[in-house]
């Protein structure tokens, strides 16, 4: 069949594109049903991308949901047939709560996935067709990869416990290498150990820089996951998309699911993932299969916010760098930070109410927004980096790198209450705050139950009005407190101002951000002194 293609929006263009390509390498065409029993996904709910699913009861009474995923449904209505080689695509729509939104959205995925006795040279073709995907859709993108036993293994050589694994696997995810030192300080991990898992994170790169480093990181009798890793290196090197693969072990996923070759997709100018996928013997397993399993889903949606991917005013306009400030005395310090780091730019010092400043000669382009907001620009990818509080970055949980503890913004999280009120245990506990979600969290770690009231600032005044029992908010130097009757009744969490990063600014701009955090990191270290 010839299909006219100035029939196809551009949209479906490329997914045609993505279709032809799996087709030409023996993938078959695989249609699914709209909907499922609800039972699969409530069983599943950490492989899901958001545990929020739409249900509805079907004329027999059963709970069924519409397709939050379709991983879960190939698996399910396909046979299990672990001695061969299974290989599907698919282009369907999945119903989620679109992120940053709170509400559902309806989201087309194209991908494919490969099972039975998935071993290299399957991985291999996987990797090669995710790649090739990317480069259908724009010349400026770029495959992140990564192997999950190899970073789980590392974590596990730190001899920290379960819990901490998974707070390091965490940090991992974030690059975040002050958690990192903290949490190993906590477990008193020996100083090389923290050192090797730390110039691991710091391997990152093409496959020509970072195949050095690592066969030397990994010594001369190298794990069986190393020597995998190693060896799919190499595979990658010898083919036409080595230049478009990053190494990277801060690509991480629930380590219930997957296992080994872990991976995602992101093109120059937009700010999430367009695709993702990985290794997943382990939720076959989970599904009571045999056959192992390896997979991606494109997200070609996204690009439609693409306009003309490598333009060259874009390629201009990507040399600065833009980063989110939080008005206020925080943001002025901070400020003073990167200008003693070589990032200063005179006219943000100028009297005026302007909000965007910019230095051509450096590069740098400045906006001061609300503190709150800041993680929300640089997910989006409004901005490359930022500078949040880690108060803010608990709460809202943003998809991004945290780079750097700028060691300034000092204060804490706390529980506060009237001076010399005693709490009845067998109450629920009324707690007024602005942070729901770190009350929430740190009373359910304390086995505490409370009734939560949610406040948008001067928190202080609910429990002397009554309305609250206690509140959690944040103390710098206590006056708030003092002079309101109130005193600390538990310390929750140190806060301090962070310089964080946009995921996919990070892969295009890597040079100039890895130097910020560099430069920074110096300024930090002489005011610490
Ligand atoms: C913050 C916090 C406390 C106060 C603590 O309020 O919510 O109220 O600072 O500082 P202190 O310990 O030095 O007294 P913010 O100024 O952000 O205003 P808000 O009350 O609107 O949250």
């Amino acid at each position: 069949m010839i299909i006219d293609d100035a029939l196809l929006q551009r949209g479906e263009r490329r997914v045609l594109e993505l279709k032809k390509l799996y087709a030409s390498q023996g993938y078959r065409s695989y249609r699914m049903s709209k909907f499922e029993e609800y039972d699969l996904y409530a069983n599943n709910k950490e492989f899901l991308v958001s545990d929020r699913v739409l249900t509805f009861t079907d004329p027999n009474g059963k709970l069924m949901a519409l397709k939050p995923d379709v991983t879960l449904s190939i698996i399910k209505n396909s046979k299990d047939l672990p001695e061969e080689i299974q290989r599907v695509f698919y282009n369907e729509n999945v119903y989620r709560v679109a992120k940053g939104s709170h509400s559902f959205g309806e989201i087309l995925q194209t991908g494919l996935e490969c099972f039975g006795a998935v071993g290299e040279p399957e991985q291999l073709e996987v990797l090669l067709l995710a790649a090739k995907s990317l480069q259908t859709m724009s010349p400026d993108s770029v495959l992140q990869l990564s192997d999950l036993s190899l970073t789980e293994q590392w974590i596990g050589a730190l001899g920290v416990p379960m819990t901490a694994r998974k707070e390091i696997l965490h940090a991992v995810g974030e690059k975040n290498l002050h958690e990192i030192s903290t949490i190993c300080a906590r477990h008193r991990v020996p100083a090389r150990a923290e050192q090797s898992m730390k110039e691991l994170l710091g391997c990152h790169g093409t496959i020509a820089e970072t195949l050095p480093k690592l066969r030397e990181l990994f010594g001369k009798a190298p794990a069986e996951e190393e020597q995998a890793f190693l060896r799919m290196l190499s595979l990658l090197q010898a083919s036409e998309i080595a230049d478009r693969i990053r190494v990277d072990f801060s690509v991480v996923d629930d380590i219930n699911y997957y296992n080994g070759i872990i991976f995602k997709g992101y093109i120059e100018g937009i700010p999430d993932p367009v695709l993702s996928g990985g290794q997943y013997d382990r939720l076959m397993q989970r599904l009571d299969r045999r056959s192992k399993a390896i997979g991606f889903a494109v997200y070609t949606d996204l690009l439609d916010r693409l306009e003309e991917p490598g333009t060259a005013a874009r390629s201009e306009e990507d040399r600065y760098l833009n980063v989110a400030l939080p008005k206020g005395r925080l943001g002025e310090r901070v400020y003073g930070m990167f200008a003693k780091a070589g990032y200063d730019c005179p006219s943000i010092l100028e009297e005026n109410r302007k909000l965007i400043f910019e230095n051509p000669e450096k590069k740098v382009r400045y906006f001061w927004v609300k503190p709150s907001d800041v993680a929300i620009y640089v997910e989006r990818g409004a901005a490359d980096v930022g500078v949040a509080g880690k108060d803010i970055l608990l709460e809202s949980e943003p998809a991004v790198y945290e780079m750097l503890d700028l060691k300034t913004g000092i204060c804490r999280m706390c529980v506060a209450g009237p001076k010399g009120m005693t709490e009845d245990p067998g109450k629920t506990l009324r707690v007024a705050t602005k942070f729901s979600n770190i009350t929430r969290r740190y009373f359910q770690s304390v086995g505490r139950e409370i009734e939560l009231i949610e406040l948008n600032g001067s928190i202080e005044i609910a429990p002397i009005l009554g309305l609250s029992d206690v509140i959690v908010d944040i103390v710098e130097t206590g006056r708030t407190l003092r002079e309101n009757d109130l005193e600390v009744k538990e310390t929750i969490l140190p806060i301090s101002a962070r310089l964080i990063a946009n995921r996919s600014s990070y892969e295009f701009k890597s040079e100039l951000i890895e130097t910020l955090r560099r430069e920074l990191s110096k300024i930090v270290e002489e005011t610490d002194d």
